[in-house]
């Protein structure tokens, strides 16, 4: 299978391209110059792409041959990041491709996504702060994962609870609503958020889902 990552180079991303290539998958990678560095352990075993994932022509390149693209949606800055990462990676991802996009919790699929008022509080407290300082905009991500959810593609969107790094606890647990009990716990590991975003590419039971995931261990 050949694995197209997008934002390769953070801490999910890395787990992303380590795991793609022990399952022997061809990984391109696509992530910004300064994150190159981050990647050269895997420099001789993976396409680089260096440009930034809402480069329309970088994303159309790099997505141009891919069997499963697996991408990193972040809100950085504020000048709609996320749209543009996910807007790329729905317009130049061959129709067949299987598509899978990390996001957190706070994005709301439907009406039984429930969320504790103390959530909502931090969201909307660090939602306006980082839009002050111009670090983030959640609102895009949010707005981002729209255009997913409205879209044709075989898509799958993995909502992940707060991350921590660290060694494996097993496939993580999900549940189809946020603010399932199964998942009160509110914690994954990176690795195995990485884990489940692979799995779900020969998962058709998670097209058109948009998983929410905690640790398989309470
Ligand atoms: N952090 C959490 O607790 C949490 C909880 C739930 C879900 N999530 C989701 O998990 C995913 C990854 O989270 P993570 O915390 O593990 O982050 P991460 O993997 O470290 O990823 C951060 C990514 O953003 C890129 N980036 C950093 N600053 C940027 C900027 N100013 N402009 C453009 N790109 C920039 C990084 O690229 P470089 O390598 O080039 O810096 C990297 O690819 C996201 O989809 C997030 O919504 C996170």
């Amino acid at each position: 299978m050949k694995v197209c990552i997008i934002g390769a180079s953070g801490k999910l991303g890395r787990h992303l391209v380590a795991q793609c290539l022990d399952r022997g998958y061809a990984v391109t990678a696509v992530c910004r110059e300064q994150g190159v560095p981050k990647l050269a352990d895997f420099e001789d075993r993976i396409v680089m792409l260096p440009g930034m994932s809402n480069d329309r022509s970088v994303i159309e390149r790099a997505v141009a041959t891919a069997d499963a693209v697996l991408t990193v949606l972040v809100p950085w800055g504020v000048q709609g990041y996320a749209t543009g990462t996910a807007q790329a990676v729905l317009d130049f991802a061959r129709p067949q491709s299987r598509l899978v996009f990390s996001c957190g919790w706070h994005i709301q699929r439907s009406q039984e996504d429930h969320y504790s008022r103390a959530f909502l509080l931090s969201i909307a407290v660090f939602g306006w702060l980082a839009r002050q300082i111009r670090l983030a905009d959640i609102d895009d991500q949010v707005a981002a994962c729209q255009r997913i959810f409205n879209s044709q593609g075989r898509w799958t969107v993995v909502r992940a609870s707060d991350l921590e790094d660290g060694e494996s606890e097993g496939l993580p647990r999900w549940r189809p609503h946020v603010g399932d009990p199964a998942l009160a716990h509110n914690r994954t590991r990176r690795t195995d958020f990485a884990r489940f975003m692979i799995e779900a590419l020969n998962n058709d039971d998670l097209v058109h889902q948009a998983p929410a995931i905690a640790s398989r261990k309470v």
